[in-house]
């Protein structure tokens, strides 16, 4: 039962439920002396607020963040760090006809047989809300991963199934305006053209009384040869577990991934070649079908997942089911109910909190602190390479 913390060394505990009086984070391992600030937390939060436009549920909440601990003089302090939202949207009465039936799609037929009990109103722990807190707490995270420039970033690049781009080759990634572009625009994507074509699909998934899923690139700049582990604590594998612990996803990539699968040895090895860096020389890696490992440890090439998001299971069209007095019956969320069309959208900032907070577990796991405390961010050289 004691699921609800998430990481090693920088080891994040989440509680509170959808419409409880409120959800937070309590953020163990954070190394001491960061400048931090609700200021510098913030706007991730914004980011995976929702009621932002009409694509996202028009539930309002504004998760203003709270720092309650852990915080002295505007720095980390070493101690556990607690963050707080308040719940302003848990108007619980639209939810009391869910209470009755097991949801297609939804958590409380396993939750209610396996504890006996289920708090209904809006999803309770199983609600897309609990991520906040994963946004908040990787906000903390990216403050340590800041001062080794690794800069993560994530991206819609379909929904429903209508995408004609191939994230792989036809975005550019390594374009410098592309942060802004992606945070700017109303559904995370990396592209206008694809933006108006998945809008478009998104309004006519409303309109139907349905939902779609969606597909989530991750990429990562700046890592550092040397983070992860081998065997169990590959970082592809944390990733993986990091990802998937994300309500809805379902599927994870890293590379090439399943297509992979397809492609002989010689068009998928990552060759070796000399290049030049700031004026360094390295060796390097001529392409990157890996993702950015080898033997669960990054290489240096940037990192590269994609995620599988599903549809949303709340939908407006009627679906049968079974209430849980055995009698079979059908439902609908009422006209105007509070959900995510396309949860896809809304989860683009948490698959980033995850890669932050997989990413500064493992560069702690390297046993930076006591080099960060006597030789200072700068100086630490990440793994002794
Ligand atoms: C940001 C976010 C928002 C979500 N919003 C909704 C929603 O509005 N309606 C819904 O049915 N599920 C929503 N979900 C998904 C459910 O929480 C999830 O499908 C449910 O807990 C069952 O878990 P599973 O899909 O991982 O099996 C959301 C998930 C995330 C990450």
């Amino acid at each position: 039962m004691a699921s609800n913390s998430f990481g090693t060394h920088f080891r994040i505990t989440t509680w509170g439920e959808s419409h409880g009086p409120a959800i937070g984070v309590v953020i163990d391992g954070c190394p001491p002396g960061i400048e931090i600030s609700a200021e510098k937390i913030q706007p991730a939060l914004d980011l995976r607020a929702p009621g932002r436009n009409p694509f996202v549920t028009p539930r309002k909440e504004s998760d203003q963040i709270q720092i309650l601990s852990g915080v002295y003089e505007g720095k980390t302090t070493g101690h556990p760090i607690s963050l707080l939202l308040w719940n302003q949207s848990a108007e619980s009465g639209a939810y009391n006809h869910l209470k009755e039936l097991y949801r297609p799609g939804h958590s409380n037929f396993t939750y209610l047989t396996k504890y006996g009990i289920f708090d209904s109103r809006g999803g309770g722990r199983s609600s897309g809300r609990e991520t906040a807190c994963r946004v908040a707490a990787g906000a903390v995270a990216q403050l340590v991963l800041d001062q080794f420039g690794i800069q993560p970033l994530a991206a819609l690049v379909d929904a429903g199934g209508v995408s004609s781009i191939d994230p792989k080759s036809q975005i550019d990634w390594s374009d410098k305006d592309l942060v802004s572009r992606i945070d700017q625009s109303p559904i995370f994507c990396p592209n206008q053209e694809l933006e108006d074509v998945i809008k478009n699909r998104i309004a006519e998934a409303i309109a139907d009384g349905d939902s779609i899923g969606g597909t989530i690139e991750g990429i990562v700049f700046g890592m550092p040869i040397g983070l992860g582990d081998p065997v169990y604590e590959k970082l592809e594998a944390n990733l993986a577990k990091a990802m998937l612990s994300i309500p809805a996803t379902k599927g994870f990539e890293i590379g090439e991934g399943f297509d992979a699968a397809k492609m002989s040895g010689y068009d998928h090895n990552d060759r070796f070649i000399h290049e030049k860096i700031d004026g360094n020389e390295r060796i390097g890696l001529e392409t990157n079908h890996a993702g950015g490992t080898l033997g669960g440890i990054s290489n240096g090439m940037p990192l590269r997942f994609t995620v599988a998001v599903k549809p949303t299971s709340s939908v407006r069209k009627l679906q049968r089911t079974i209430g849980l007095d055995g009698v079979e019956r059908e439902f609908g969320l009422a006209e105007g109910a509070k959900h995510d069309p396309c949860i896809a959208v809304r989860a683009v900032p948490v698959v980033k909190a995850m890669t932050q907070l997989v990413l500064v577990d493992a560069l702690l796991a390297n046993q930076l602190i006591s080099s960060f405390v006597t030789k200072g961010y700068k100086e630490t050289n990440v793994c002794g390479l």
